[in-house]
Parts: structure tokens; C-alpha cells; sequence
């Protein structure tokens, strides 16, 4: 039975109890929405419910992105209680970019970057598609700058966020008129100190980490929740299958060697 008469937006956020979906979950509560922040992480998801509780209305709910019949009763249960859904923020993924070098990298491993980051943004996006349509809504996937860039040894997950890239335009064709697709892609954001409480650490950044970036600092989690706070509602209207890159300056530096 739908509880949600009154005409207040929702809005699911996977892996939203800790980390840039935890700051994610924040900001939409300050955009009067009420949030389900979703996570494979119950504890993690609780404790952001706990936390932002006195903010609106917040919904811990256990998820797997990678698990279709999963993924299908989450949605279902969203609609079953609150009758609508309005924002879809993939935000769920695998933190460390890094795998084995090629030659070692099993496909079992793969196989799971690909599972969690990409098949997850495919797996949710599809299950809420009928009732994001139904609100003229709007999807936001978090890729990342290594969908661009790369280190060593990051194949699986760069390869995972250039194809949720390529997702989210493509997304944004199929659903015009109906529902906005954008993604954002961060660079380095420190979520140290966001983590469920039992496993946060404080961060420690040594003068040139800060330095490197342009803008003199490492990203925050808020740095990457207000830009979702825009796309998510109608002031972003003309928006729809773009990239925004939020990375402090350090995709645009050129990077010659001194000497
Ligand atoms: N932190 C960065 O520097 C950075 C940079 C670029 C992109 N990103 C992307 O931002 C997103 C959030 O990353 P973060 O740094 O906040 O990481 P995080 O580890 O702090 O948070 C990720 C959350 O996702 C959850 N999760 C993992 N697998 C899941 C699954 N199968 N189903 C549901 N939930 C799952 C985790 O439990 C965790 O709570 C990720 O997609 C990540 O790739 C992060």
C-alpha cells in the first residue's frame, strides 16, 4: 500500500552506506527526497540510516547490485511502500581499482569488476526504469576518471567505468523524453573517514598529494554528492547523457617530465 501520498520524491542509492554513496544519501535528504540507501553492507547501510535519520526519511535496505532476483525485490519493495520512485543513484562498486597484472588476473576476478560495477548499474537501472518513466526521473551512475586514465594493473575496474560511460549515453538515447541519464566520474575522493564506523580510518595525505591536484586538495565525498544533488532534480532539465568529471583539476594537467 502506498505510503508515500503526499508528492515527496524518492530516491535509491546503491552502496549508500558508506563512502560517497553515505555523503550521496545526505544530500538528498537535504533536497526534501526520502531516500533507500542500499547496500551489500547492512551494518554500513543501518548506520548511514541511523546517522541521517533526524534529516527525513531515510530506509536501510540489503542489496546485492550483482544479484538480478535481489535487485527486483528491492525495487519491488521501494514501490511497495512508497509507491514511486524518482532518482536511481548507481553509485555501488568495487573500491580498489588495482588487479593483478594481466598475465595473472583470473577471470573469476574479472569477471566480478565487470559483475558489481557494470552488470550492477545494468541490473538496477533496468528494474526501475518502468517507474522512473512514470516520474519523468533521473538515473546517475558514479563511473570514475579511470574510465579515462590508468595506472597498472587497474584493467578490470577501468574497463568497467569507460563501459558505464558508454551505458549511461546510451541509456539516455533509449529513454529520451522519459527519463535523464548522466554520469559523473571522480578522481581521487578520500572516503577514509566515511566508512561505518568499525572499519574508519582517518587519512593521512602527504603535502604533494594535496598539491598535485590543481585545485590544491584532495576530493571529498560532498564534492561528488552536491553535483548529484543537481542532476537529480528538474533545474537539470536540459541535461542528459553526459559525463561530469570532478577530479580537482588533474585530468587537464600536462604531464611532461622535468628534465
Ligand atoms: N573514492 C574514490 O576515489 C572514487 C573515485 C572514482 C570513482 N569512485 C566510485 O565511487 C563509488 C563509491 O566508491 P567509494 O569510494 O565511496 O567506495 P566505498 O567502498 O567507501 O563505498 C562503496 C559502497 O558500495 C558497497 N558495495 C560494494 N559492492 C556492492 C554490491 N555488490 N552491491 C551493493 N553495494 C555494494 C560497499 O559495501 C560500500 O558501502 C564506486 O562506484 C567507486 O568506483 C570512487
Amino acid at each position: 500500500m502506498t505510503q508515500n501520498a503526499a508528492s515527496q520524491k524518492v530516491a535509491l542509492v546503491t552502496g549508500g552506506g558508506q563512502g560517497i554513496g553515505r555523503a550521496i544519501c545526505r544530500g538528498l535528504l537535504h533536497q526534501g527526497m526520502i531516500v533507500i540507501c542500499a547496500d551489500i553492507d547492512l551494518e554500513a547501510a543501518d548506520e548511514t540510516a541511523e546517522l541521517y535519520a533526524n534529516l527525513g526519511t531515510i530506509k536501510a535496505c540489503s542489496l546485492d547490485v550483482a544479484d538480478e532476483p535481489v535487485v527486483q525485490g528491492c525495487i519491488q519493495e521501494i514501490i511497495g511502500e512508497f509507491g514511486r520512485l524518482d532518482v536511481l543513484v548507481n553509485n555501488a562498486g568495487l573500491s580498489t581499482p588495482f588487479n593483478d597484472p594481466i598475465e595473472d588476473l583470473s577471470l573469476e576476478d574479472w569477471q566480478r569488476y565487470l559483475d558489481v560495477n557494470l552488470t550492477g548499474v545494468f541490473l538496477v537501472s533496468k528494474h526501475a526504469v518502468p517507474y522512473l518513466r512514470e516520474q519523468q526521473g533521473s538515473i546517475i551512475n558514479i563511473a570514475s576518471t579511470r574510465a579515462m586514465q590508468s595506472e597498472r594493473d587497474t584493467e578490470a575496474y577501468a574497463a568497467s567505468k569507460g563501459g558505464v560511460i558508454s551505458l549511461t549515453h546510451s541509456l539516455a538515447i533509449s529513454l529520451s523524453g522519459e527519463v535523464r541519464v548522466n554520469s559523473i566520474s571522480p578522481g581521487w575522493i578520500e572516503v577514509g573517514d566515511w566508512q561505518k564506523s568499525r572499519t574508519r580510518i582517518e587519512p593521512i595525505h602527504s603535502p604533494s598529494d594535496l598539491a598535485q591536484h590543481p585545485v590544491g586538495r584532495i576530493g571529498k565525498p560532498d564534492d561528488v554528492a552536491y553535483m548529484v544533488c543537481y542532476l537529480a532534480t528538474d533545474v537539470a532539465g536540459f541535461i542528459t547523457g553526459q559525463n561530469f568529471v570532478i577530479d580537482g583539476g588533474m585530468g587537464i594537467k600536462m604531464s611532461y617530465n622535468d628534465s
